[in-house]
């Protein structure tokens, strides 16, 4: 899969690209990243990617030549363009796992106060929030779909039963994980996990989600009964 991120700082991604899951999705071939600056498709001669607002107010606005260019230096027919917005839908697992199946996507990375909205209106087909607070660019955004999307890319992860059994996948949040050794400062590690019955086990671990989904996200246990995630 091949993900095309288009942004006005190109090094916040670095890191991100060599280290972890989302570098061996990388070394592995399983996953591209494209990295295109804004900037390099600004006309002006001082390369300006942003202007004042219309109509006064706070914030600078990005100009909307140098986004439409750099989109269309990377798109092909049909293929989706996300911007993040602390506007969008909410980013879910199900969201990111119908991304992880695609051969290709476009993520627009916004910075200030907001994008021009003719790109939004026009060029863009999906905007995604990662929470009901704001940050000062989407980069971080970007990068968060990059490591969601990149761990289930086939052959990444050693099981891709850890990513299935996380938090979120069947609508629940995850259950508690314990190793070695099996006393540690006077707690016990739950005899039922060293019983070696695996039907026990897997019943302990479906109690404990469900407890820990009611305590933490009571929304989604909700959800989760109804069959409506
Ligand atoms: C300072 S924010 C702009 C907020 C915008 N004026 C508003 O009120 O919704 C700058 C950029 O950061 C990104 N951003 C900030 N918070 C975000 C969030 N919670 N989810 C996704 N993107 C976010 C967006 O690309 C946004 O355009």
């Amino acid at each position: 899969m091949k993900i095309e991120i288009l942004t006005l700082f190109p090094d916040i991604f670095t890191n991100l690209l060599s280290e972890s899951m989302v570098g061996i999705a990388i070394k592995k071939n399983a996953l591209e990243v494209n990295i295109t600056n804004i900037r390099d498709f600004a006309t002006d001669k001082h390369h300006t990617t942003d202007d004042y607002p219309y109509g006064g107010g706070a914030g600078m606005v990005m100009k909307p030549e140098p986004l439409y260019h750099s989109i269309k230096s990377v798109n092909s027919e049909n293929t989706p363009i996300v911007y993040f917005t602390p506007q969008g839908k909410l980013l879910t697992q199900d969201i990111v796992n119908k991304y992880s199946k695609l051969d290709k996507f476009i993520i627009v990375c916004g910075h200030y106060k907001e994008i021009d909205q003719r790109i939004r209106d026009t060029l863009v087909t999906e905007e995604l929030s990662i929470g009901d607070y704001v940050l000062s660019g989407g980069e971080i955004p970007a990068m968060v779909m990059i490591d969601a999307v990149a761990r289930l890319q086939p052959g990444v992860l050693g099981d891709i039963d850890s990513a299935l059994t996380d938090s979120h996948q069947n609508g629940l949040l995850g259950c508690p994980h314990y190793t070695r050794p099996p006393e540690f400062m006077g707690m016990r590690v739950p005899d039922v996990l060293l019983s070696g019955n695996h039907k026990k086990i897997e019943e302990w671990r479906t109690e404990k989600a469900l407890e820990i989904t009611k305590k933490n996200r009571p929304d989604l246990l909700e959800r989760f009964k109804l069959g409506n995630r």
